[in-house]
């Protein structure tokens, strides 16, 4: 039987209008452009603003997008994976939400929490539907709406998230491009170091824990980057090894847009020189999972079928891992 593989086939993606720059930070919190785009990268992020609007509605424009792009109609998609860390509610999930806003009303679908490695445990995941055989079209959305979960009183987070959203269609390719490899990784002794203290079952929400503003992303800065820069840049190169690539056979290295400092320890360690590495963290922050699709969207015109991706993402948990792709269009 001719091997199946899971292919990009579609990417699309959104971001809301509203620009949060940090001039503007300057103002809501004792910090300055300076120390912010030397530390992180970052110059400005988008927010969602207005009442009753959630991470769904980030997706919205971007699987229409994507459908009118690959010329298909939302009832054709078979299976949609939605991953968040910021889902519009806890149930139902936002997949479904989803589902019923844009008419896909052939598809089942979940929602899938890695936090920021959740894209890439959505594509390994969505691709083994595809490549059993199971189905055909399969819609893997990554986005967050993480203004919605960041406390713009806290210098050390504020400035690091924003809003956004990305997908892309997977269907079978027989000739050989697609998904080639994936290692994923979780570690679950790094959970109290970048986390939501409450909501959950555990300490549900109660007058307290608004109080003490514990519905917010708390983050130890210092503890996550070192374990950043070390499992991702590891986890990238270790995919490179194993299939055995030299830096020439590398098209592109799509990385978590966290820090730039990450970004380029990551590329280093990978052998991929800088100007082969996608890096829109100036522009959007940190979308959480939104950011590895966002990439793909926006360099999209300069990828060539065949060109060899290395993705990898590294986020609370803790989870890691990378992913060797050929693209396929
Ligand atoms: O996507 C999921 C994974 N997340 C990440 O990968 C994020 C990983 N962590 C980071 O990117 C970095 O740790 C941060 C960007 C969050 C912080 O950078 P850092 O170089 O680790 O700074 P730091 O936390 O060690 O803070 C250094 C100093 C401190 O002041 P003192 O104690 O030296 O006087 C902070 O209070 O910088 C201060 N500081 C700020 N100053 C101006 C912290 N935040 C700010 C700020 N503006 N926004």
């Amino acid at each position: 039987m001719q091997k199946i593989n899971a292919a990009i086939t579609a990417v699309h993606g959104y971001v809301p209008d509203y620009i949060l720059t940090n001039h503007e930070l300057e103002t809501m919190v004792n910090t300055n452009d300076e120390w912010i785009t030397s530390r992180t990268g970052i110059k400005e992020r988008r927010i969602l603003k207005g009442e009753g609007l959630a991470t769904s509605d980030l997706a919205v424009p971007a699987v229409l997008g994507l459908l009118e792009k690959r010329g298909i109609g939302a009832e054709e998609i078979e299976l949609i994976i939605f991953c968040t860390s910021t889902p519009d509610m806890h149930i139902p999930a936002t997949a479904n939400i989803l589902a019923h806003k844009i008419g896909a009303v052939n598809a089942w679908g979940y929602d899938l929490q890695a936090a920021c490695s959740g894209f890439l445990f959505g594509l390994t995941t969505g691709a083994q539907f595809i490549e059993s055989g199971k189905h055909k079209k399969v819609l893997v959305v990554g986005g967050d709406k993480m203004s919605s979960i960041t406390n713009y009183e806290d210098r050390s987070t504020c400035i690091l998230f924003g809003d956004g959203c990305g997908a892309v269609l997977l269907e079978p390719n027989y000739e050989g491009n697609g998904l080639i490899d994936s290692i994923l990784k979780s570690d679950g002794s790094g959970a109290h170091s970048l986390y939501l203290k409450a909501g959950g079952s555990l300490r549900p929400a109660s007058h307290e824990t608004v109080d003490a503003k514990e519905h917010y992303a708390y983050q130890e800065g210092q503890t996550v980057f070192k374990a950043a820069v070390r499992s991702m840049a590891d986890v990238a190169g270790e995919i490179v090894e194993r299939n055995h690539l030299k830096p020439e056979d590398i098209a592109w290295l799509v990385p978590h847009q966290a820090n730039k400092r990450i970004i380029d320890a990551t590329a280093s360690r990978a052998g991929v020189s800088p100007e082969k590495v996608m890096i829109n963290i100036e522009r959007y922050g940190n979308t959480t999972n939104g950011t590895i699709p966002l990439c793909l969207w926006d360099w999209e015109s300069k990828l060539k079928k065949g060109d060899n991706l290395i993705i990898a993402a590294f986020g609370g948990g803790f989870t890691w891992g990378s992913i060797y792709l050929k693209w396929a269009y």
